[in-house]
């Protein structure tokens, strides 16, 4: 013990990071243990990078960004739909499909207690966002006579609550050996200083490591593995917190199919030049996403000769992965991105400090950055009435009030 500690103590110094240990003493045998342990696998080197990396400016003036090309599902003929429809349906009822749900977030904007998906609509009759999506998914089941394999991606956070949850609730009536549960990576958050921050039980405070960690923790956990040798070839990788997401969805996937390309994603047409959503792109001739944080003003007023905008279609969060793609990616390491979010955390005087401001910095890799390591991949704009109603803040915008309304209008429920 006396040899980890000062490993970790050196490991520390040479980082900076000596404050770790300032309340070493008074901590139980267990919490030194994992103390230890948590100093001796981070990797301090990366995190202090991506510390560093805060301090600069993003320029994205080198890459060339154009509007990228998509289909526009209600623009079909009633064959290219049928055709579309059957490349899907008949990959769907042979089983080479799967459904991953990305329930690995904080849900910070929410502010709900336990995991988002455990969240309460006040639907009538009321259910949570998980039952939603299992009814969804059995519902497809019964429609292609198979039982689609459901991976649900958490976090170290959340992942026994989620798990406690759904045994709570006889899995919807979802067969228990269809649905298998996966933890996500993590990494520490520093301060503003780049002080890594400690958490109530003294350990280093860690947090997961966005939605593109998916990819690695997919590798990691045997989900690719699983899937390989189930002969699951597509994956459809989307989010937990949109109430009309379309998980199992023919025409998508037939698109795939037919344009031969191993990703797809959904759009929906950008509410207007100013809403804060990424959009889909070609980047340096590589399909990709552009944050409304990059998109110059030009960029986003920009329309086409129908008057559409030029950088319209709102990537939310739906994607389609061919399981040899994810195989792939996962070897890759993906880009991190920094968030300024609110941490509590512990001080040097073992007081628990709570923020009202953000004060700190968490890591993030993207799920959409994947799309830049394959050559094509296919759009498909959807309605957005029709298939988005995300739940991400407590009140206002994207709220469980206007995700329900979009809901209930959508089944006629009014
Ligand atoms: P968001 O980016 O909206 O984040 O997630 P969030 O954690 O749910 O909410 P805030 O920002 O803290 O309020 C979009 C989707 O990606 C998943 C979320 O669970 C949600 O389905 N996600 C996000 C993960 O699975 N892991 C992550 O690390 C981040």
């Amino acid at each position: 013990m006396e040899e980890k500690y000062e490993a970790a103590l050196n490991c520390l110094r040479k980082y900076n990071q000596e404050h770790i240990l300032k309340n070493y003493e008074n901590m139980s045998q267990n919490q030194k243990e994992k103390l230890l342990n948590q100093i001796l696998t981070i990797d301090f080197n990366q995190i202090k990078e991506l510390y560093e990396s805060t301090k600069n400016e993003i320029n994205f003036a080198n890459d060339k960004i154009e509007p990228i090309g998509y289909v526009d599902k209600s623009a079909l003929t009633d064959e290219e739909l049928a055709k579309y429809n059957n490349l899907g349906d008949n990959a769907i009822k042979q089983g080479k499909y799967s459904v991953v749900t990305m329930a690995g977030g904080q849900g910070t904007r929410l502010g709900h207690s336990g995991p988002k998906g455990t969240f309460m609509l006040g639907l009538n009759p009321d259910k949570s966002i998980f039952q939603i999506l299992a009814e969804s998914l059995q519902h497809n089941n019964e429609k292609y006579g198979v039982t689609i394999p459901w991976y649900i991606m958490t976090s170290r956070e959340n992942n026994d609550q989620t798990e406690k949850f759904f045994k709570d609730n006889n899995y919807f009536g979802y067969d228990p050996k269809a649905i298998t549960f996966f933890k996500q990576g993590e990494l520490p958050m520093c301060s503003e200083e780049g002080k890594l921050l400690i958490d109530e039980t003294g350990a280093i405070k860690e947090a997961a490591d966005g939605h593109g960690g998916i990819f690695e923790s997919m590798r990691k956990n045997g989900i690719i593995y699983d899937m390989q040798t189930r002969g699951i070839e597509w994956a459809f990788i989307g989010p937990v917190d949109n109430i009309l997401v379309k998980m199992v969805d023919p025409t998508l996937l037939g698109v795939a199919l037919d344009k031969k390309v191993l990703a797809a994603g959904k759009s929906v047409v950008k509410a207007g030049p100013k809403e804060k959503v990424g959009v889909f792109c070609k980047r340096n001739g590589k399909p990709g996403v552009v944050e409304y944080t990059e998109i110059t003003t030009e960029m986003a007023e920009a329309t086409d000769e129908n008057g559409e905008l030029k950088f319209g279609e709102s990537h939310i969060n739906c994607n389609l992965f061919n399981v040899s793609a994810i195989d792939e990616v996962s070897k890759k390491k993906l880009p991190y991105h920094c968030a300024h979010k609110k941490a509590k955390y512990i001080n040097e005087n073992g007081e628990l400090v709570v923020p009202e401001k953000p004060n700190a910095y968490k890591f993030e890799s993207f799920i959409f950055d994947a799309f830049d390591m394959l050559d094509d991949m296919a759009i498909l704009r959807v309605k957005r009435e029709e298939e988005f109603a995300p739940v991400k803040n407590a009140e206002g915008n994207d709220s469980p009030e206007t995700a329900r309304k979009l809901y209930n209008d959508y089944y006629g429920l009014n």
